[in-house]
């Protein structure tokens, strides 16, 4: 089997190796805001039909920032934990030297990820002084972490790998159109478009590793592997509705308002379907290796809703 590799010509073309630093210049972005409205589910919410022209761009800011910080959070924390472990050979895979290599690659990409991520945060709140609500990644680690233990409480490593192959291998269609979406500050799409560069080898990389992974474990992992990955799937992409709550209140939403809008906007059947489409690649990588014939992970998957 061939053993994964990033972009053969990552000293040259990797964002962290030879991108600009991005920066926000006021008269760049007239007319334009900073991230696409209608990725933005509560602003459409009838609650909010009447709100002025600040109150939208301070949510929309709001969203724009949890999503950065996000991605902050979890280059550093979650996908480099896995790339430093895949690396320094402390997993069930035996790689070679050069795939070895090449998940420091990985790890120095999602670390410039993580910074150029925070900087457009900071230009942003000193450009539209809109200040940035705390962020806790706490809960999502929560989540992840709890995936682990349930059910790979005796592997070790084994649950980071899975958290950084679910991670590096979902796809979020809309996120790839804010390069192209041009009513969007041209910093933000400048930035979402280096990242997607650089993913897009990443996404490759894990693949094939998740496949040389699968090919080394013994049928009784196998089973606890299966069983684990609709729960990752999920562990990442759900949003967090913490910082939704906390951003709709600091707008000077009544609480019994805010918990409305946030019933109504993210009800469970339409987040499950977003999920579903987001993590349609990463389930059919674990469908190709025949994770889903297992019926306990089959189960696994409908349970959650993510079954076709
Ligand atoms: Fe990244
Ligand atoms: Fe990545």
């Amino acid at each position: 089997m061939t053993e994964p590799r990033v972009a053969p010509d990552w000293y040259e073309s990797a964002g962290v190796r030879g991108g600009p630093r991005r920066m926000l210049e006021e008269d760049r972005e007239a007319g334009l805001t900073v991230f696409p409205e209608h990725l933005v589910p509560h602003l459409h919410h009838e609650g909010l039909a009447g709100a002025g022209a600040d109150i939208r761009r301070a949510l929309l800011t709001q969203h724009f920032y949890q999503y950065m910080l996000f991605t902050s959070h979890l280059e550093t924390k979650v996908v480099n934990r896995g790339a430093a472990l895949v690396a320094h050979g402390e997993t069930d895979v035996e790689l070679g030297p050069d795939a070895r290599l090449d998940a420091l690659k990985i790890y120095s990409d999602e670390a410039y990820h993580a910074l150029f991520s925070l900087d457009v945060v900071q230009q942003v709140e000193k450009a539209t002084a809109v200040p940035v609500l705390p962020y806790d990644f706490g809960p999502r680690m929560a989540r992840l972490d709890r995936t682990g233990r349930v059910f790979l409480p005796d592997h070790g490593t084994l649950a980071h790998i899975l958290q950084v192959v679910a991670f590096e291998t979902v796809v979020t269609r809309m996120l790839a159109r804010i390069p192209r979406d041009e009513t969007v500050f041209r910093v933000v799409r400048e930035v979402v478009g280096d990242h997607v560069r650089d993913e897009v080898h990443h996404h490759a990389y894990f693949a094939r590793y998740f496949k040389e992974l699968w090919a080394s474990l013994t049928p009784a992992t196998r089973v606890k592997v299966a069983c684990s990955m609709p729960h990752f799937v999920n562990d990442c992409l759900r949003p967090d509705i913490a910082p939704v709550r906390a951003a709709l209140l600091s707008v000077g939403m009544p609480a019994e308002r805010a918990e409305e809008v946030l019933r109504d906007c993210y009800r469970e059947e339409v987040l499950t379907a977003g999920v579903r489409d987001a993590g349609r690649h990463t389930l059919r990588l674990c469908e190709s290796v025949g994770a889903f014939d297992i019926p306990e992970a089959r189960e696994q998957l409908q349970l959650l809703g993510l079954a076709d």
